[in-house]
Formats: C-alpha cells, sequence, structure tokens
C-alpha cells in the first residue's frame, strides 16, 4: 500500500485542485456522488488541452489516421458482439463481517496476493485474504459483476428497450469502420481516432480521479494488414527489437513492429507534454493476462503518489494507457453478428498473390486458414462451420481480401490529468529577512498543457497608460491562447497566483514598455514561472515567441 506520507502528498494535491478550481467534487452541495468528478476552470483549460494535443498529433498531423465523433448510446447489439454484455465484469466480493464491498482482485493486490482462477473458471480469493476495511478473513467468493450502466430507450422500460452507456469509446470506431474507410479515401495501413465520454460502473472507485464512473477516453484503432498478407506482398515480415523506436513505418511491417511503434509513439508524446520517461514505467502483459483475442498488450504506466512499491522499493506506476495488438477479433466479431461484410479489398495483395510460387501460397494460405479457424472456434462456431468459414476466408486472400488486424494505443484523458497534475505539483519553503517561513506551490505544467499560457500584468492598474497598453497585448494574444489580465495586489501576488494555477509565463507592462527608457519602448518583461528568470521581449515578437513555446 502506499506510504502515509505520500497519502499526504496527495492529500495536498487534492486540496490544491479544489481550492484552485482544477477539480471539484460532482454534486457536491448534495454531498457528492461517488466515482464522479467535474472540472473547474483551470481543470476544463487543462483538459481541453490534453484533448486538443492527442487530437493534432494522432489525426491532423498524420496523413493516416481519420477522426469519428459517435453517438454514447448505439445498438445494444454492438455490446454484444464486442463481448461486453457477457464478459465485461469485475470480481466483486464481500466482507460478512463490516459488509464493506471491493473488488476482489484489486483486494487481493493491496496485499500483495493474487486472485486465481480455479478450474470450474471461477475466481478464488487466496488463503489469507483479509478484509482491509476491518481485517476479517470472512469474505464471500468473488463473483462477476458487470460494468455496463444499463438504461433504457424510449418511455417503456422492457427488456426490448435496453441500452448501454458505452463503456468504451473503440466500438464506434469499429461499427463504423466501413463508413469512414469509404468517405476518408483511406486504404490500409490507417487509423481512426476517437475522444469522448465512457461509463463504467466501478465497484470500487479510487483514488481520486483515477478511477471513475464517468471518464473520457482517446483511443485510436490503427487497422494493418494480416501478417500473411505482408509477407505475400513484401516477401517477408520485418520484426523490430522489443524496446526503442522503430523509425518511420515500412511497407513490410508486420503486426508486432506496428505495436512496438505504437508504443514509441505514445510515449514521445507523454514525454512532449512533461512527463518525463522516469516517471513512467511499462507493463507488458502475460499470456496468462491476456485477452484471448490479444497477441500483446504493453500498459504505459505512470507513478502516482498513491501507486503500490516494488520487492525493491520503486513506484509501480498505475495504468495510463493501454497498447493492445487486437488481431482481427473486433471487425470479425462485427462481420459476424451484423452479417454486414467487414474485409478490405487489396489490389496489391492480389497482384503479388499470382506471382507466388505455389508452395508459399499453400503456406500463407495454411497459415491464415488456421488463424481464422481458431478465432472462430474460440468464438463459439462449430468445427465444421469454422472450417468452411476459415477456408472461404483464405480463399478470399488469395484473391486479394482479408479483415484487418488493429493495433489499439488507448488513453484516459482524466487519468492523464491526475498525472500532469501530480507532476506538476511542487512546494517550496521560502523564508523571508525576519526568518519567517512561507510554502510556496507552484504547479510547473509544461506550457503545452497549462491552462493559462501567459498572464498580462499592467505594473499599476491606477495608470492608465499602463493599463491600455496591457490590454492592447492582452487582445493580441487572447485569440491565439489562454491568457489571464491581472490588476490586483502586488507584482509579487500575483506572480505566486499564477505559479499555483501552473502559468509558465507572466508579461509585465511597465513604464520602460511605455518608452521611460526609450531603447526599451513597446517590450514587455517575461518573467519564467520555475526559475524567476525575466528577460524583455518586444511586443511585436511575443506571440511568435509564446506560439513556438505553447505548441
Ligand atoms: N478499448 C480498450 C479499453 O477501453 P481499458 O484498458 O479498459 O481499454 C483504456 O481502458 C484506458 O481508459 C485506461 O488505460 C485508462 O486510462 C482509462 N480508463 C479505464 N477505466 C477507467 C476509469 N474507471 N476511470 C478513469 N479512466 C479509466
Amino acid at each position: 500500500m502506499a506510504e502515509p506520507k505520500e497519502n499526504m502528498q496527495m492529500e495536498k494535491i487534492v486540496s490544491l485542485c479544489k481550492r484552485r478550481g482544477f477539480v471539484f467534487q460532482s454534486s457536491e452541495i448534495y454531498g457528492g456522488i461517488n466515482g464522479f468528478w467535474d472540472y473547474g476552470p483551470l481543470g476544463a483549460e487543462l483538459k481541453r488541452n490534453v484533448k486538443e494535443l492527442w487530437w493534432n498529433t494522432m489525426t491532423r498531423q498524420r496523413e493516416d489516421v481519420a477522426g469519428l465523433e459517435a453517438t454514447i448510446i448505439m445498438s445494444p447489439a454492438i455490446w454484444k458482439a464486442s463481448g461486453h454484455v457477457d464478459t465485461f465484469s469485475d470480481p466483486m466480493c464481500d466482507c460478512k463481517k463490516c459488509k464493506k464491498r471491493f473488488r476482489a482482485d484489486q483486494l487481493c493486490d493491496d496485499q500483495y496476493l493474487t486472485l486465481t482462477k480455479g478450474a470450474d473458471g471461477k475466481y478464488v480469493l487466496p488463503a489469507g485474504t483479509k478484509c482491509t476495511s476491518c481485517g476479517s478473513t470472512e469474505l464471500t467468493e468473488p463473483r462477476p459483476f458487470n460494468l455496463m450502466f444499463k438504461t433504457y430507450v424510449g418511455p417503456v422500460e422492457s427488456e426490448d428497450n435496453v441500452a448501454y452507456l458505452r463503456p468504451e469509446t473503440a466500438q464506434a470506431i469499429f461499427a463504423q469502420f466501413k463508413n469512414v474507410l469509404e468517405t476518408s479515401r483511406q486504404s490500409v495501413p490507417f487509423g481512426i481516432g476517437q475522444i469522448g465520454k465512457a461509463f463504467r460502473n466501478e465497484v470500487t472507485p479510487r483514488n481520486y480521479t483515477f478511477r471513475s464512473r464517468e471518464f473520457e477516453q482517446m483511443e485510436l484503432e490503427f487497422f494493418i494488414k494480416p501478417d500473411e498478407a505482408v509477407e505475400a506482398i513484401c516477401g517477408s515480415v520485418q520484426t523490430v527489437p522489443e524496446t526503442g523506436h522503430p523509425g518511420e513505418p515500412q511497407p513490410n511491417w508486420g503486426w508486432q513492429a506496428w505495436h512496438q511503434y505504437w508504443v514509441e509513439e505514445r510515449v514521445r508524446f507523454y514525454e512532449g507534454i512533461g512527463l518525463s520517461r522516469d516517471t513512467l514505467g511499462f507493463h507488458r502483459q502475460t499470456p496468462e493476462e491476456l485477452a484471448h483475442y490479444a497477441r500483446a498488450c504493453v500498459d504505459i504506466l505512470f507513478k502516482f503518489p498513491f501507486s503500490k512499491r516494488d520487492e525493491k522499493g520503486e513506484l509501480r506506476g498505475e495504468e495510463l494507457e493501454g497498447i493492445a495488438a487486437r488481431s482481427d477479433f473486433d471487425l470479425s466479431q462485427h462481420a459476424r453478428f451484423s452479417g454486414k461484410p467487414m474485409g478490405v479489398f487489396d489490389d496489391a495483395l492480389r497482384t503479388a498473390w499470382t506471382k507466388l510460387p505455389k508452395e508459399k501460397q499453400d503456406d500463407l494460405w495454411r497459415r491464415y486458414y488456421e488463424n481464422r479457424k481458431r478465432y472462430l472456434t474460440k468464438s463459439g462456431v462449430e468445427a465444421e462451420p469454422a472450417a468452411k468459414q476459415a477456408t472461404e476466408d483464405a480463399n478470399g486472400l488469395a484473391k486479394g481480401q482479408y479483415i484487418p488486424h488493429v493495433i489499439e494505443p488507448s488513453a484516459g484523458v482524466d487519468r492523464l490529468i491526475l498525472a500532469l497534475i501530480t507532476n506538476a505539483y511542487t512546494e517550496t519553503v521560502k523564508t523571508d529577512d525576519k526568518g519567517k517561513s512561507e510554502t510556496i506551490y507552484t504547479m510547473k505544467f509544461h506550457p503545452r498543457v497549462a491552462p493559462i499560457k501567459a498572464g498580462i500584468l499592467p505594473l499599476l492598474k491606477n495608470k492608465p497608460e499602463l493599463v491600455k497598453k496591457a490590454l492592447e497585448v492582452r487582445d493580441l494574444l487572447r485569440p491565439w491562447m489562454n491568457v489571464y489580465y491581472d490588476d490586483s495586489g502586488s507584482i509579487g501576488k500575483r506572480y505566486a497566483r499564477q505559479d499555483e494555477a501552473g502559468t509558465p509565463y507572466c508579461l509585465t507592462i511597465d513604464f520602460d514598455t511605455l518608452g521611460e527608457k526609450p531603447e526599451l519602448l513597446d517590450t514587455v518583461t517575461i518573467r519564467h514561472r520555475d526559475d524567476g528568470r525575466q528577460e524583455r521581449l518586444k511586443i511585436s515578437e511575443l506571440l511568435g515567441w509564446l506560439l513556438s513555446k505553447i505548441r
């Protein structure tokens, strides 16, 4: 469990978040509602910046990704096909003595124990598991609890009208795959990105906003050719080392190279907004942990103050984002359940196939057939129809058709916000000449995500020339970025206010700006948040200078 010192750190962060308007408890005036959080003025800006950066990096700045914005409520058939109706559950258990309810895997994890499955597939609590509230060992056996929020569409509350609030944004991308493909002029490999709300009725929401019941996801589904198609076209499939960036995408990349590429691209994204590699961790899921359709999954972790420590005493970190290689499972499921084809036609494959030697064709045909048959039988299709369908699929491959595979980088907005807040939080104790000490709080956000980019401070508020000039500077910058005009209190106080909000730059408009020293006419002082350094810059150069820092 996290040390008391680290719990105290979280308490201080939670308090600053409320005091400065980053995060509020939802419905606070009615006592709150567990697992729901609101973002205040600074939090809303921070969140907007994070989402915009993700969207720009993942869609606008790439040729090979298109965007989507789908509804939260979709046909319940989607959740049947995806497996969520039947299997999207967490194991839950109760303490028979104090009646407290737990997520069984978390309860075990908190005690450095592992929840295992018995021969019948049901979860079993390991010997010695205790209630972390009262210490009793009298706990019910874990039972599955489906995490989807149910509602009804239309006025009649009948089983026929049941719908679900989406528990992930991903499924809409799969359901709209064909529409996006046909309208975006993309071809495989390409991706579809989406940002939006997701809902999970978590058994035990905890760790502030980390595990909420309503949250936002930023998901990319990146569609790639199956390895057999790559091999047919390029002669072989290139694999890459499991660490390090593999460089620019290549036509001969199979799923493993694409997976490694996206892990490293996502790490670059985090580094680019101020989360250095040493604040991150990685967890490569073991074969036992992987979903049955997944070939690999790497979780990018962030070392939160509440993270548990490993045997060496190092913070282990908690999941910020998972990057999964999901094979062709999702599109295949939607093809089977909807009866609509989800395959694509690849001219390069069709041409290459005809030029392959017969043995190569047979080898690729067989491998593709085996993969398809494995998927179908695992999904509950009887052996004979599965073999028939797999034969059709492999014959399709020989004619240039396949169902694309998917690499999925899936990130949580709220977890990233919490990571950025805990990473930025800095305390410094300052002692004045009289020996009086005071704790100063600075939120050291990277300028790209900082809620306010610049504080605009006229030296004095009762000098109309200073105020006029300061308002001109504000109006120059305002169309491009969020700035904050502040003319009340001493300059020192105003700096401190902006430091707590995490504003990277304060611009002071003083008498030199007005030309008291002629050579400084129309310049402002830029004060840097993290080291207090000051420099002068011409107002005419200000916009370009700031844009270069925040983009
Ligand atoms: N489509 C794949 C998917 O949804 P996930 O690991 O269940 O995978 C992806 O969720 C990300 O969504 C997580 O890495 C996390 O950042 C975020 N997330 C999931 N559940 C969350 C919750 N209850 N509260 C906040 N964020 C959550």
